[in-house]
């Protein structure tokens, strides 16, 4: 459990700090710092923003901003300059990889699963669920980041090494496969939890399914146009509701509850896997009607996670933040 957070500089803190429980309410009007708060707690447990970009993190007219954690007996320290960072663990250097391994964070965003950027989020969750069950996951997915970089190198050269690329080709083939067979594994997995989640809040039905992008003569296209185009971005999750498109012909509220059912079915993986992810939830009472509100609150705080969740006031009671605008609290 987080138990404390320390911020200077960070966003539109100057100086902040907040001890923790296991329910948390983060209160506060539009632009009180509330996303920015959840932030600093997610950046602690993964060791980058929810964008991976430090763009904007240090608090405007200022060179440096620290995000100082304490969880159960560690202390996790991170320090953010114009473009690098220093993550520590317990005063000593630490890397992204292994904070997620050591602190599971699952993050409900609407903004990130409606904005363009949804593909991203929503296979972050999904590797997530394969991180839960599988380890593994994260080495696939840093040699997929390897060999993509080597490619694009090889790619821009004006004499292409066709046996290099050829080998290349042969093992990104071959990564990216296995990728996508293990995501569409667990997207199967946890169908039915998801279909079953968003039937107890609406009578229409809900069904996730990955799909594998095809990858066909794409090597030899990628000569013509030096550029890469093989990858797992191909690769899609069909959401659909009453078998139409969640995103072409769904409400905002529907959307928000889908994307809760999706989370929790990932939250619940973890949790039967014996680790308690950190559960950060942004932005989820607008939109909704008050008994939907009230049933997703249920179902969020009855859950055994430490959790955050923001809030403009419709929830209370429990741990509560509350958030005046960035000033000394
Ligand atoms: N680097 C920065 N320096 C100063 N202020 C910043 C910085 N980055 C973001 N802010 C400001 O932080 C404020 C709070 O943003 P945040 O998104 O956390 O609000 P919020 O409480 O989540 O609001 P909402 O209810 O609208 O979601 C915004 O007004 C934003 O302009
Ligand atoms: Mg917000």
């Amino acid at each position: 459990m987080i138990e404390r957070v320390i911020l200077s500089n960070f966003r539109n803190f100057s100086i902040f700090k907040s001890d923790f429980e296991r329910v948390n309410i983060i209160k506060g009007r539009n632009g009180a710092g509330k996303t920015n708060l959840l932030e600093a707690i997610y950046f602690s447990l993964n060791g980058h923003p929810f964008s991976r970009n430090l763009k904007g993190i240090i608090k405007h007219g200022t060179e440096q901003a620290s995000i100082s954690s304490q969880f159960s007996s560690e202390a996790i320290h991170i320090t953010v300059f114009k473009d690098r960072k220093i993550l520590k663990l317990n005063g000593k250097p630490v890397r992204v990889i292994d904070l997620k391994k050591k602190f599971p964070c699952v993050d409900y965003s609407i903004n990130s699963f409606i904005s363009f950027k949804s593909k991203d989020y929503l296979f972050s969750l999904i590797d997530r669920g394969v991180f839960a069950k599988n380890e593994r996951i994260v080495e696939w997915l840093l040699e997929y980041k390897r060999l993509l970089a080597t490619k694009r190198k090889l790619l821009k050269k004006e004499n292409i090494d066709k046996v290099a690329l050829d080998v290349l080709n042969e093992k990104l083939k071959h990564t990216v496969e296995s990728i996508s067979n293990i995501r569409k594994r667990l997207v199967s997995s946890i169908e039915d939890c998801v279909a079953n989640c968003f039937n107890s809040f609406t009578s229409k039905s809900l069904r996730v399914e990955y799909v594998v992008g095809k990858v066909r003569d794409g090597f030899n296209e990628e000569l013509i146009k030096r550029r890469v185009l093989v990858s797992l971005k191909k690769d899609s999750l069909k959401i659909s509701m009453d078998g139409l498109d969640l995103f072409m012909f769904s409400s905002v509220g529907e959307k928000k509850v889908a994307l809760l059912c999706i989370v929790l079915a990932i939250v619940k993986l973890y949790n039967e896997n014996g680790r308690l992810p950190v559960f950060i939830v942004d932005d989820l009472e607008g939109d909704l009607d008050s008994g939907t509100q009230k049933k997703a609150f249920k179902t969020i705080i009855e859950l055994p996670n430490q959790v955050f969740i923001t809030t403009l006031g419709a929830y209370s009671g429990f741990n509560t933040i509350e958030l005046d605008g960035g000033s000394l609290v």
